[in-house]
């Protein structure tokens, strides 16, 4: 084994701060009871699968009681579990089984809204005491023929007007995403307070902090102003209609997440045994936002990991290496000083897969990528393996809100199903991730070769290369070396990882769909050799390789991290 990886005994970073987060999505990961649907006990019994991958943190995608519209981002109970995915008792075996392998547990938390079957909304459409105001209700206008509509032109992520008619309260109420999401009025103190009682809740019971659901709707402007229109869409009812500056990005959104990390902090340090708890916040805003998420102006702390999208929004397969570089650059320099960490997110379950984004070739080359930039990784359950996504779903089997709100013609645009289908374990039926008759979303029918099971058994795999990477990660040089990017052609870029005393990591990514020489001499300072350390499954190299550092030939999508010595 090189001396890279040895273990960093100087490493004096916390435990969040070089992590991979690997997300599960529950639903798909493993079903252990035969119903279809993927579950806690599921999850359970492939902890040694993630442990052996080489991950020490999972992040879940919501676990909580739910009528499943939006498949658990609409919770009616944030307390209990979703009786399909298991008991309590087998969330605690969870935590438990997953600390016993070093691996820490976040969980999703979702305040923007809850079920339109949660209490608190039942509760409040009945106008009981103390719950009148959870949520955003309106009269709306009375419109010249005498007829009620909404109060303004705000629409719904998910396609139609945000506002839904409750017949028993006889008002409007607010929704950003479905109309079974009600939207939380956080502007109502008793809401931040029973919020605050459901995380520390989860801390309580060991988990090791959240990612934080769709952040930036928290807040609307009271005033209700109509949005200004786009000009990106002609049909009123898309959200794509209007710009959202009264619905999204409020100032008032910065003043919760840093109530959350002060929450977080205080809750760290009356409990000294555990782990820092960390946040993770999803938010697709601009990088100056983001950056105050970190740290504002006056220097205070917010979310530990804004997510950072950027390889997901700002970048696709027919981005050239300047592309990447600026990518990479722009996150780097917006983030603030002073103990902050990067993070690069580089698939979720509401967007396409890599190997759909960037193509199936590119898929060791971005795992390359994301290992070896300086800070936080990201990874989407499946980006392992370099599983794709199931574009030809059925419209009968079409079950994503958005996608079935868009209609039958025009599904497959929106549709997140593609990148939810069961996980591939191996080429038994279902790919090993059920023993139903039926799956709840089709599994992929590339599963028969691409899944766990092969890739394990195959000289070269996906999954060999992103073990590997992950192996690597460990190593002084990436968890603490300086960071250096360059475009070396229109089509490929490297970067470089630098510490005193250790040999320097170079990754080096061909973009393109065709072959390219390049010379890396100047960039890698001339001197020193260049030795292959990870390759990608069709490389005609291998690690340990020595490479001709002036005429390096890379095929198509090909990534290659190297090192100096
Ligand atoms: C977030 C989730 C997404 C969900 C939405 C509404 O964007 O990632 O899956 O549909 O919030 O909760």
């Amino acid at each position: 084994m090189s001396s890279l990886i040895k273990t960093d005994t100087e490493d004096f970073t916390d435990w969040w701060q070089h992590t991979v987060f690997y997300q599960i999505y529950p639903r798909s990961f493993k079903d252990s009871n035969g119903d279809g649907i993927g579950d806690l006990q599921g999850i359970t019994s492939k902890l040694d699968y993630i442990a052996e991958t080489g991950i020490t943190a999972i992040w879940l995608s919501p676990i909580f009681k739910s009528p499943m519209v939006d498949f658990g981002y609409d919770i009616s109970d944030y307390m209990q579990i979703q009786p399909e995915y298991g008991t309590m008792k087998n969330f605690d075996d969870l935590v438990d089984a997953a600390y016993g392998l070093g691996i820490r547990v976040i969980l999703d938390f979702v305040p923007n809204h809850t079920s339109d079957q949660h209490d608190w909304f039942k509760k409040s459409a009945a106008k009981v005491s103390g719950y009148e105001d959870f949520y955003v209700w309106h009269d709306g206008k009375v419109d010249k023929a005498g007829k009620r509509q909404p109060p303004n032109n705000w629409q719904s992520v998910f396609y139609g007007s945000a506002w839904e008619w409750h017949e028993g309260r006889q008002q409007f109420y607010l929704h950003q995403f479905t109309k079974e999401q009600p939207d939380l009025n956080f502007r109502n103190p008793l809401v931040v307070r029973a919020m605050d009682d459901i995380m520390l809740y989860w801390l309580n019971k060991g988990v090791a902090g959240f990612r934080i659901d769709a952040v930036n709707h928290l807040f609307e402007s009271e005033k209700l102003e109509d949005e200004p229109l786009s000009g990106k869409s002609q049909d009123p009812l898309s959200y794509d209609y209007s710009k959202h500056i009264y619905t999204k990005d409020l100032p008032e959104v910065l003043d919760m997440i840093q109530h959350w990390r002060r929450l977080l902090d205080e809750f760290s340090a009356k409990n000294p045994n555990g782990p820092t708890r960390i946040m993770m916040t999803e938010a697709y805003a601009g990088l100056t936002q983001l950056a105050d998420y970190y740290e504002d102006a006056k220097g205070v702390h917010g979310s530990h990991l804004p997510f950072n999208f950027n390889f997901i929004t700002d970048v696709n397969g027919d981005s050239d290496a300047r592309d990447f570089v600026y990518n990479v650059e722009k996150w780097l320099i917006y983030m603030p000083r002073g103990g902050h960490v990067a993070n690069w997110v580089m698939g979720n379950h509401d967007n396409p897969r890599v190997a759909s984004r960037f193509g199936p070739d590119s898929v060791d080359a971005m795992n390359m990528l994301l290992m070896t930039l300086p800070g936080v990784a990201v990874t989407y359950n499946g980006e392992e393996l370099g599983m794709e996504d199931y574009r030809d779903i059925s419209w009968a089997d079409t079950v994503d809100p958005p996608a079935k709100n868009a209609g039958e013609l025009k599904y497959k645009e929106v549709s997140r199903d593609p990148e939810r289908t069961p996980f591939q374990w191996n080429n038994e039926a279902n790919a090993g991730f059920s023993t139903a008759s039926k799956t709840w979303l089709p599994v992929h029918p590339n599963y028969t070769k691409l899944n766990v099971e092969a890739q394990k058994a195959a000289v070269k795999s996906h999954y060999k290369v992103y073990q590997q990477l992950l192996q690597l990660r460990k190593s002084a040089i990436l968890r603490r070396g300086r960071f250096i990017i360059e475009p070396l052609s229109r089509f490929v870029f490297a970067f470089k990882r630098c510490l005193e005393d250790f040999d320097s990591i170079v990754t080096v990514i061909n973009v393109s769909d065709k072959e390219q020489l390049v010379n890396l001499t100047e960039f890698i300072n001339n001197a020193r050799k260049l030795v292959v350390e990870v390759a990608g499954i069709n490389s005609i190299y291998e690690p340990g390789q020595p490479l001709p550092a002036s005429a390096l030939s890379l095929a198509p999508h090909e990534g290659l991290v190297c090192k100096l010595v």
